[in-house]
């Protein structure tokens, strides 16, 4: 039998190798790949903004979330990130505005202090064969899928650091696609891929790094407003998509968060496909 006073030893030995583990697991736990980065995510409020939103959160970055009109919406996803343990600030303003993009930025460093990573998400759809389509319409979607981007663009850089960051502009599959009845949204998409490129050979010197993101069907508030989720265009999509299931908006902000990242240092000018193998 073991004497009392020798079982009392050993049971304060495993309690102090238990605690010396915890101690060591606390140690280890892995820094976050965004910690100390401040994001501006255009177009924040829902979709697949919302989505990349709280996962460059969800990785340490304080994040701005902008919107052009659906103020409880982006307070939602403000909401959401901060009880995750997230910082978030929602900021409205529309993209094509040079005004309004200038408070943005200038809030965004009178909160954060800096900008570190830029998500050119916010953009528009409108599908019409030739015929439907309206000069009006051609404006709306290069007025916000192109002009927005220059103008974000332009006034985020002055606003960076010296030590460079990452700019991702969310493209599209259809830029590779070129599907019927959307030719105004692909020519503006496909000015977008090319502004990826052109930006990322001008702006390497100062370290900032400019690639693309080209989503295929994504299950968004958008796409069920414009009648393409749920619908039998749904299955004629999912029909060319060879995991044969629409994105959720997680699956872009992953790839998006390994774009704002060290992981991606080597990277930039590249039109990355995230598309569930769409053809
Ligand atoms: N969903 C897809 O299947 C899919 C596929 C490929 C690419 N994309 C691209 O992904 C991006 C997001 O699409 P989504 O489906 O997530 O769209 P969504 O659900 O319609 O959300 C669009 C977001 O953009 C904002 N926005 C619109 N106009 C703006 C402006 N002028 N200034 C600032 N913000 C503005 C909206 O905010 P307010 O509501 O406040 O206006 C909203 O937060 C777009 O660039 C789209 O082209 C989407």
């Amino acid at each position: 039998m073991v004497p009392v006073y020798r079982t009392e030893l050993l049971y304060k030995c495993a309690c102090f190798k238990i605690k010396k583990i915890n101690q060591l697991k606390i140690q280890i736990t892995p820094m976050k790949k965004l910690a100390d980065k401040v994001a501006v995510v255009t177009g924040s409020s829902k979709g697949i903004g919302a989505g990349i939103a709280k996962g460059l959160a969800a990785e340490g970055a304080s994040v701005v979330i902008n919107y052009s009109s659906s103020q409880e919406s982006a307070d939602k996803t403000v909401a959401e990130i901060i009880e995750n343990g997230g910082k978030a600030i929602a900021i409205k303003g529309s993209v094509v505005c040079e005004s309004d993009i200038a408070r943005l930025f200038e809030e965004t460093v009178k909160t954060f202090g800096t900008v570190d990573i830029l998500v050119n998400n916010a953009g528009v759809y409108r599908f019409a064969p030739l015929e439907g389509i309206t000069a009006e319409d051609f404006h709306f979607m290069f007025d916000i899928n192109v002009r927005g981007v220059f103008l974000t663009t332009k006034e985020a850089v002055k606003h960076f650091n010296g030590s460079g960051g990452s700019i991702i502009n969310i493209g599209s599959v259809v830029t590779s696609l070129a599907p019927a009845g959307s030719s105004v949204y692909n020519a503006s998409k496909c000015t977008a891929d090319i502004i990826t490129k052109s930006l990322s050979k001008e702006l390497a010197g100062r370290k900032i790094r400019v690639n693309s993101v080209n989503p295929g069907m994504v299950d968004t508030e958008g796409n069920r407003e414009k009648g393409i989720i749920g619908t039998p265009f749904e299955d004629m999509m999912l029909n060319m998509t060879l995991l044969g299931r629409a994105g959720q908006p997680g699956d872009i902000a992953d790839v998006v968060v390994f774009l704002a990242s060290e992981d991606s240092r080597f990277m930039t000018g590249e039109v990355l496909r995230v598309t569930g193998g769409m053809a």
